[in-house]
């Protein structure tokens, strides 16, 4: 559905997006994970065609961006970082003004107006101004005019942005039950979001992009090691015991809790078996044991901090 190729964009000499390849499949939801000043809104200008790149080539189902931007235009439904509302029209009069503009059939406009008024919770809004409703409104309002065409691919900038707790939920499982019919693209700078709404990460930092993989791909791929926590009765002879388990590497009390320590060892089953039986054997009085597995943040600190070590 899209089909990104060495694809570069400068702001005179600042180089927001550098030679940047990638593909998103029909019914994906793949996301767009990147600090700010990432590149993020570059990229999902260009592919909506809202700027020209300096190089490189975007189709989008099958057209080509630069050659062929009306017919892209009419595939996308596109919410950008501000969303684009009149401010003296009212919720209802503004999303069918953009069903219009989408060249929404005549016949079919209000159908569609009140469907995306009903999606995006907006019924008790619908006869305000847009300009007077608080910034989680208008935010729905914005998710509201990228949906009423019903178009093929979604491309969402930010799309839980001052939203309340209550409502981010919503808008995820929105999100959620469009995939398969819908292809969506959302950037973020939130971890949790896409962890819980995408099915495939993409992570720019700095204008490259530094992976592309699933949530659970990503954070197999940085466990080199595995760190246990032990949670003892007795520490008597503990930490020798267990340095001497072949794949353990390090072994080491948690600042700060009595009774505790960190075990880092080779990944293998195994092992964390071996440390087990060991504890019981030892009679260490096991409280408990878990496997510290690496977080959202982790992954992400990780690779774009690592990224920028390598680029300086
Ligand atoms: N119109 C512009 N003129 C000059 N530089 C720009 C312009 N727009 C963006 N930039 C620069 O391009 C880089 C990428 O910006 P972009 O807005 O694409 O990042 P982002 O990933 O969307 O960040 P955020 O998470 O803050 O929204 C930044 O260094 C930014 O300062
Ligand atoms: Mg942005």
């Amino acid at each position: 559905m899209i089909k990104v190729r060495n694809l570069t964009k400068l702001y005179g000499t600042v180089k927001a997006i550098d030679n940047l390849n990638f593909d998103v499949k029909a019914g994906e939801i793949v996301g767009f994970l990147g600090p700010n000043g990432a590149g993020k809104t570059t990229t999902m200008r260009i592919l909506t065609c809202f700027m020209p790149a300096t190089s490189g080539d975007v189709q989008v189902a099958g057209f080509d961006v630069f050659e062929n931007a009306y017919e892209v235009k009419k595939q996308i439904g596109y919410l950008p970082e501000v969303p684009p509302l009149y401010g003296e029209m009212t919720v209802r009069t503004y999303l069918t003004y953009v069903a219009k503009l989408k060249q929404v059939e005549r016949s079919h406009i209000s159908q569609a107006v009140n469907r995306v008024i009903e999606r995006c919770h907006l019924a008790e809004v619908q006869n305000r101004i847009t300009g007077h409703l608080s910034k989680g409104y208008r935010q729905r309002v914005g998710l509201a005019q990228a949906l009423v065409h019903d178009p093929k691919l979604l491309i969402l900038d930010e799309p839980t942005v001052g939203l309340d707790p209550k409502q981010i939920i919503e808008i995820r499982q929105l999100i959620r039950e469009l995939s398969g019919d819908h292809t969506v693209l959302l950037s973020t700078h939130i971890l949790p979001e896409v962890a819980q709404t995408c099915q495939r990460i993409i992570i720019i930092n700095e204008g490259k992009i530094v992976a592309v993989d699933t949530y659970a791909e990503l954070s197999q791929q940085l466990r080199k090691t595995d760190k246990i926590e032990l949670h003892l009765q007795k520490m008597e002879g503990a930490i020798s015991k267990l340095k001497a388990i072949p794949g353990v590497i390090e072994v080491s009390a948690i600042p700060n809790q009595e009774h505790a320590l960190l075990v880092e060892c080779q990944v293998d089953e195994a092992i964390r078996n071996k440390i087990s039986k060991t504890v019981v054997e030892q009679n260490l009085g096991l409280l408990e044991m878990k496997v510290q597995t690496y977080s959202m943040e982790d992954v992400f600190l990780k690779l774009t901090t690592d990224e920028k070590g390598t680029a300086s």
